[in-house]
């Protein structure tokens, strides 16, 4: 049996609590343009908003589509239903679960990292939506390379770190000036940047308000009956665990994953790129 990382059970975890609290299947941010309130009850509408987004960035003439990182398969469903053909990469065992039982045979589905996908097909594009985080950049590059038809595009909607000093509360991203050198140097012409992490960022203050108002006082009370029941167990615990729960308190607990904090730290961007040219398949 494969070794669990933490980021996969977080992925899990953060969708049983869309399904639950937010009635939703998107695994993504939300796009929260001016006027649209930040509370629980517009998380769906600004999920729709950001798929509604990605879907106007995909280009014309668009017709295969390989979904890296589809996460519940909810976009998947929705490029299939507009009409694209469309496969989906997915190395979770229990996010897979999710996408077979949404997509049935209407998609393949490979189900490993990107960086390991072997097969003979090809694709007119290749999106990653907030799954490219997740990737060693290098490889997948070099995947996209090979995977992508002549001339075909590759979409990265997904938050990368800004250059600032000091330590983000909130993890994940690569370093955007260097992604952009890197892709400087592929073959591949950038035709879209946008920024969007003013519309993005209040998903954080959403979350915040969960951790806050749900998950802290959850635990806090367990913690609280755990001590006066189980001392030394819980004594134990702590002891063997402080690490791991002065992390969780720093990032999670103290409310400092605001959108504020996230825009200071990340930007959030839609990329679009096109491969300038092209090897025959054999190659
Ligand atoms: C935040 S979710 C995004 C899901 C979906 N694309 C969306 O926009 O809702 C990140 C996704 O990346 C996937 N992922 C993580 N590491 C990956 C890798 N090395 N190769 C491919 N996908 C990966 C996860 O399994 C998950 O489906």
């Amino acid at each position: 049996m494969h070794k669990v990382e933490l980021k996969e059970v977080g992925l899990d975890i953060g969708l049983a609590f869309s399904k639950h609290f937010y009635k939703t299947d998107y695994l993504h941010y939300g796009y929260w343009p001016d006027g649209l309130t930040v509370e629980p009850a517009n998380v769906f509408e600004a999920q729709v908003n950001y798929a509604n987004y990605l879907l106007k960035n995909i280009p014309e003439g668009v017709s295969s589509i390989l979904d890296v990182g589809c996460g519940s398969g909810k976009f998947a469903e929705i490029m299939l239903d507009a009409g694209y053909s469309v496969d989906c990469v997915s190395p979770s065992p229990n996010l897979t679960k999710h996408v077979r039982n949404r997509l049935g045979d209407r998609a393949e589905i490979f189900e490993t990292r990107y960086e390991d996908v072997r097969t003979e097909k090809r694709y007119d594009m290749i999106l990653c939506s907030e799954s490219f985080q997740y990737l060693l950049v290098e490889e997948a590059i070099e995947q996209t390379k090979k995977f992508l038809n002549k001339q075909g595009y590759l979409l990265i909607c997904d938050f990368f770190k800004r250059d600032v000093p000091g330590k983000s509360p909130i993890s994940g991203g690569h370093r955007i000036e260097r992604f952009l050198e890197y892709m400087d140097e592929q073959p591949f012409t950038k035709l879209t940047d946008l920024d969007i992490t003013k519309e993005a960022a209040p998903s954080l203050d959403i979350m915040r308000d969960l951790i806050q108002e749900v998950i802290a006082p959850t635990w806090n009370i367990v913690a609280y009956y755990m001590r006066s029941n189980y001392p030394r167990f819980t004594r134990m615990f702590s002891f063997a665990f402080r690490k791991k729960i002065a992390q969780a308190h720093r990032k999670y607990l103290s409310g400092s994953t605001s959108g504020e904090q996230f825009a200071h730290f990340k930007t959030y961007r839609l990329f679009l790129y096109q491969q300038k040219g092209w090897r025959p398949l054999s190659v």
